[in-house]
């Protein structure tokens, strides 16, 4: 036998589902001979690619782990002690292995098939509450993307929601010890609405002013002072003025609550909740107001109702109003958030409960407080009078170089600011770390001082001292042992179908293979234990990680330049557009503000653009889903000389490549306005066209889609932005000269731990696997077009009968029998499946989108359960399966029904269960019946139920 030693098992085929020999068939099926022809014959020939990507050849898993582990350790990991909004903390290994580095949390979408998600709802309602606590407010949303845009959300919230007598107020005062980095996003954020953002000491404001509608303050502030704000929340109050606050939860479980005062709204970073800082992110952002407000609120809100056999169940509340929904009359864009991260907050907040979290908040006051008094030894006085965790010394400029010179030695590193040194304590400092930190200032000022004390009294002044028990629910008491969490996460854990269960074609999301590879690195501490702010002498891993990423990305798109600090495809859209807006005003035309968005669109496209400032033209689809290019043309005419951009979907929402894309741009350009292009569609162009190509200016990647991150079941993301070269300036984070800057995250790389997941994709799968990925996509989506057409019309194809990498499939016509698209929703669950995407971009349909990951062996079973459903709704069409009681209706069957004594069905339990013979061997089962949204919202119940309720159920933590 001849051996040759060059050979590798590639990556690309562990990636892509189909083995060579269900490629033929799929493409026999297909009645083609290549997949070249397949491409021909979907792709439209002007805009392919001539040449093939250049990218550096794959590397196997193995050797790119190996070289990973190169770059990763060029990143120096650091004592921090820089504070600022970001902490080190201790991640409780128990919940890194079975949530943060676990596929059954990790690759679940976004909970809106609830029936099959209660895992992770009862854990973001398990978040809220703690939210709602720790704040002291009224209600709070399942997470934000960070503090700084949980700020922004506010300020829009407060201007949206102006009391009548202040609907023409536009100041906005945001005091000035607020963290500069949530300060620059609130100025990027508010400048395109026309607020009048105002920084000034709040000390000296005057609230009775008509033009001032809200105040934002942070407690403790910027510098690490905690001051009393009871009185100042009053006085605002009286004069209709709002307040938002950005606060700490640690702090809070020592500190008075800001709700306690009456704030209108508290944010914030849950990140020193058991989430590594990761040199920015991914973090959950939280997000707490009043029951007033509960409306207007960004983000999801998960509420509790009750499911078909009178079970408490939870799902989205108020859900069709998620902000970006309500479109062009939105507030907010947010879609993806930071379910994952919320939920490993949350659970670290269950396993230490309201006892354990007191004692971490105490430990780090405590060795803050033991600092001091050794500081002061030295002559070094703190200037924050009361004070968490944060000191802060005035030094020359000759100690501060010494303290400088003599901390880093040490591998530490303070925060400094001017002529002073700020220093911050958190959960992984013990006073072995504190009395390091004296002996660092000691040996820099060149005087001895004396020990530290290891015991510390705390006690905070009246009306700081918080007094309000929190976390009293049962969940926050009996989970603290560690086979008693572990037990309770994988309860939930089991409850949600994942991508570990089976294939989830969720159209425009792109549900592909999270591999394990490219997961390895997120929680390597050389990415996880950066500071965003940390020296770049000590982050050259993560330079060199993610200038090669931008420079694949560059390649991939054809653009100039990437950014990354959007971190999701909204933040991306936002970001897009406000480099679109610079653009057009440093060319004098502060006029153009009119965006194009044809009625297909995403709900974040229109929201995005109010946001910048746009207003929005809706341009109208013609019947095979396409732009409808005279209506387009007669649009840009109209609105020509204010015309900013159009924001296209590529290949279009509808899933088809649109013959006319060149022309529709060229239009835009002709009247002076810029292409944005959406790009949640991606993963049907990757090496094969580009949004360069097809004449975009600029566009977004979801690189949670496309680009492997995980959903985590509803967020992380990150949606960094490429542009053409006249569009770099504008770019977040550009610095260029003459440009203000734009800053739409708190940390300079977004959700930066998260890059090496794109990052091991691309580099694993080179450019002829980023090509054929693409390939076995349009395969597989068009494979199901086949498989379902003589069941279900197919809406939308192209001249040549092709789909893109999704299809859309009709089911209105059953509506008048009875049977709606959400009842097909929930009998996939009875099969083992999570529905395809529902009533998105047509209200009754489902797309559907395979992605390559998936096998034909996996993609027909689907196929097969499709064709069963159908044949179950034909019952009910010819009269033989009852209208309203039939198996759709009543689906999905938990296993409580099927074996209740009492079984009343005109149906047998088996035709239930298993309407397959295969699921016998292996069966998913629903934990909960069809879910009442409508009674959850006329009783919205937002956390966790008060303890007697769980006495009476016994159910809500089992
Ligand atoms: C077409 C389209 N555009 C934009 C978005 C928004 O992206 P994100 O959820 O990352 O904010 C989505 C999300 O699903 C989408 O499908």
């Amino acid at each position: 036998m001849t051996v040759d030693l060059n050979e590798r098992v590639a990556f690309e085929t562990r990636h892509n589902g189909p083995t060579p020999s269900e490629e033929s068939e799929m493409m026999r099926a297909l009645n083609v001979a290549s997949l070249d022809e397949l491409i021909d014959q979907t792709i439209p020939q002007k805009i392919r690619l001539q040449n093939p990507l250049k990218l550096s050849e794959p590397l196997n898993e193995y050797e790119y782990l190996n070289k990973l582990k190169l770059t990763a350790s060029k990143n120096k990991v650091f004592k921090s002690y820089i504070g600022q909004g970001y902490y080190n903390c201790v991640v409780p290994t128990v919940i890194q292995r079975n949530i943060l580095e676990n596929p059954g949390w990790y690759t679940a979408y976004t909970p809106y098939q609830a029936e099959i998600a209660q895992g992770r709802l009862e854990a973001l309602i398990n978040f809220q509450t703690l939210v709602i606590d720790l704040t002291g407010m009224e209600i709070a949303n399942a997470s934000l993307l960070d503090e700084g845009t949980a700020a922004a959300e506010a300020v829009s919230m407060l201007h949206a929601t102006r009391p009548r007598d202040k609907k023409k107020a536009q100041k906005f005062i945001v005091d000035e010890r607020t963290f500069p980095q949530t300060l620059e996003v609130l100025k990027t954020r508010t400048t395109p609405l026309g607020i009048d953002l105002v920084v000034a000491d709040i000390n000296t404001i005057d609230l009775s002013d008509p033009e001032l509608f809200g105040v934002f303050f942070q407690y403790p502030d910027n510098f690490g002072e905690v001051t009393d704000r009871a009185a100042f929340v009053a006085a605002a109050k009286e004069n209709n003025v709002s307040i938002a606050v950005a606060s700490d939860l640690l702090s809070l479980c020592l500190l008075t609550p800001p709700g306690e005062w009456g704030a209108d709204v508290v944010v914030g970073t849950a990140q020193r909740f058991g989430v590594p800082m990761g040199y920015g992110g991914p973090h959950a952002g939280f997000f707490a107001t009043l029951e007033a407000n509960k409306r207007h609120i960004p983000g999801r809100i998960i509420g509790v109702s009750k499911d078909a056999e009178g079970q408490p169940a939870y799902r989205m509340a108020l859900q069709t109003r998620e902000q970006h929904i309500k479109r062009e009359r939105a507030t907010s864009n947010i879609c993806t958030a930071q379910v994952l991260l919320a939920v490993m907050s949350s659970m670290y907040a269950v396993y230490h409960g309201p006892e354990g979290l007191k004692r971490i908040a105490s430990r780090v006051h405590g060795l803050a407080q033991t600092t001091v008094r050794s500081l002061d030894k030295l002559g070094l006085t703190n200037k924050n009078e009361t004070y968490f965790d944060t000191l802060r010394f005035a030094l020359s400029a000759n100690q501060k170089e010494a303290v400088k010179a003599a901390s880093e030695a040490k591998g530490v590193n303070f925060r400094y600011i001017e002529n002073e040194v700020l220093i911050s304590f958190d959960e992984t400092h013990q006073p072995v770390d504190a009395q390091e930190v004296v002996d660092i200032f000691s040996s820099a000022l060149q005087q001895d001082t004396e020990a530290i004390f290891t015991t510390v009294e705390i006690n905070f002044p009246e009306g700081l001292a918080r007094t309000s028990a929190f976390l009293e629910h049962d969940v926050f008491q009996i989970y603290q042992s560690e086979h008693e969490i572990l037990r309770y996460m994988k309860r939930l854990e089991n409850k949600d179908l994942s991508l570990a269960h089976s294939m989830i074609s969720l159209g425009s999301c792109t549900m592909k293979l999270n591999a394990t590879t490219e997961m390895i690195p997120v929680t390597w501490p050389e990415f996880g234990s950066i500071h965003p702010f940390a020296p770049a002498s000590q982050t050259e891993g993560y330079k060199e990680l993610i200038d090669e990423l931008h420079d694949w990305l560059a390649e991939i798109t054809g653009f100039a330049a990437v950014s990354f600090q959007p971190n999701s495809g909204a933040q991306g859209e936002f970001a897009g557009l406000m480099a679109i807006r610079s653009y057009h005003q440093a060319n004098g035309d502060h006029h153009r503000n009119i965006t194009l968005i044809p009625s297909s669109a995403h709900g974040t496209n229109p929201a995005s653009a109010v946001m910048a400032g746009m207003k929005v033209v809706i341009v109208k689809c013609d019947d095979h889903g396409n732009i409808d290019v005279d209506d387009l043309k007669a649009k840009a005419e109209q609105h020509s000389e204010n015309l900013s951009a159009l924001m296209v979907t590529y290949p279009s929402t509808h899933g088809v490549f649109e013959e006319s894309i060149m022309e529709i741009c060229a239009v835009i350009h002709q009247h002076g306005g810029q292409v944005y292009m959406d790009g949640a569609n991606m993963n049907a162009q990757v090496g094969l066209t580009s949004p360069a190509m097809i004449g975009a200016d600029v566009c977004h990647l979801n690189l949670h889609k496309t680009f492997c991150i995980p959903h985590g079941g509803g967020g992380p993301g990150m949606g960094p932005i490429g542009v053409a070269e006249h569009l770099a300036p504008y770019l977040p984070g550009s610095h260029h000269e003459g440009v203000d800057d734009v800053n739409v995250s708190s940390a300079p790389y977004g959700s930066a731990s998260i890059l090496p997941i794109s990052h091991a994709y691309i580099a694993m799968m080179g450019a002829s696997g980023l090509k054929k990925a693409t390939e076995v996509a349009i395969l597989n989506a068009n494979y199901i077009g086949h498989r379902l057409k003589e069941h279900f019309p197919i809406l939308y194809a192209n001249e040549k009968g092709r789909n893109a990498h999704e299809l859309i499939i009709d089911c209105r016509g059953f509506k008048q029998y009875g049977v709606e698209v959400e009842d097909i929703a929930k009998r996939l669950m009875d099969y083992g499946y999570h529905a395809p995407t529902v009533s998105f971009p047509v209200p009754g349909t489902m797309m559907i989108e395979p992605t390559e990951s998936e096998t034909k062996a996996e993609i027909d079973r689907f196929c097969d359960v499709m064709v069963s459903i159908r044949e179950e709704i034909e019952e009910v069409i010819s009269g033989q399966a009852d209208k309203e009681n039939n198996v759709l209706k009543n689906a999905p069957h938990t296993y409580r029904t099927v074996i209740a004594e009492e079984w009343s069905y005109p149906y047998t339990r088996e035709k239930a269960a298993f309407p397959l013979a295969e699921l016998k061997h292996n069966k998913f089962w629903p934990s909960v019946s069809r879910i009442d949204s409508a009674f959850g919202d006329r009783n919205l119940m937002c956390s966790c139920a008060p303890v007697e309720e769980y006495m009476e159920t016994g159910e809500l933590v089992s």
